[in-house]
């Protein structure tokens, strides 16, 4: 018997992510989404809701515990989660810095990171990281966010290479409009 993929979206309550659950649970995959408040509302047929903050470490490993728990393991991992910061760079504290990087960029390291071992042990897995067009055509006012986006990138590319062998695949994706449309792999 033939038994339906796992996969984790993480920021799926609302935007690309939970049109992004929606799909996926149509075609017939498992799947799993997550919110920083999940809600009765937002737990959708055929979707599981999981409460997850990409910024914590324990709340990421609460929430892939919690997958692997259910599911036995994590067979695509889509790190979609994110927020824009916009502001002028000078204006900009770096606190306002730094949290953009946190969620943006290390909240998609944290999760690849809680994933990666069993993928290994498996043989077997996808990591899907969502950057953005201003990744490689960056804009003004939105000058942190295009750097998050442009560490995801590089990040991406480099580990696509560590883990080949390994047989875990990596995309990054980034189109402004429709993301799923322009990923490398
Ligand atoms: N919209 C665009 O034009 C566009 C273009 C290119 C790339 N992107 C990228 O695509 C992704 C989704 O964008 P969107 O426009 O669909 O965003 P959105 O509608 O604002 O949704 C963002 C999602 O991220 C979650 N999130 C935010 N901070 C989080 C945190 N600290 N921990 C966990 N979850 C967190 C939110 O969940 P909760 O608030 O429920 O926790 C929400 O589900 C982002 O990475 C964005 O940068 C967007």
């Amino acid at each position: 018997m033939q038994t339906s993929k796992v996969v984790l979206v993480t920021g799926a309550s609302s935007g690309f992510g939970r049109e992004t659950v929606s799909l996926l649970s149509q075609s017939g995959f498992r799947v799993f989404g997550t919110s920083r408040k999940p809600s009765g509302s937002e737990t959708r047929a055929g979707v599981e809701m999981v409460q997850l903050d990409i910024d914590s470490d324990e709340s990421v490993s609460r929430c892939v515990n919690t997958v692997q728990e259910k599911a036995g393991h994590v067979d695509v991992l889509v790190n979609n989660a994110g927020y824009v910061l916009t502001g002028g760079i000078e204006e900009t504290s770096i606190e306002e810095a730094k949290a953009q990087f946190e969620t943006n960029f290390f909240g998609a390291v944290r999760m690849t990171k809680a994933v990666l071992p069993t993928m290994r042990k498996r043989g077997s897995g996808q990591i899907v990281n969502i950057s953005s067009l201003v990744a490689v055509l960056p804009v003004p006012f939105e000058g942190y966010y295009a750097a998050a986006k442009a560490a995801l990138l590089a990040y991406s590319e480099a580990l696509r290479h560590e883990v080949k062998s390994l047989g875990v695949k990596v995309s990054v994706c980034r189109a402004r409009v429709l993301p799923y449309q322009s990923c490398t792999n």
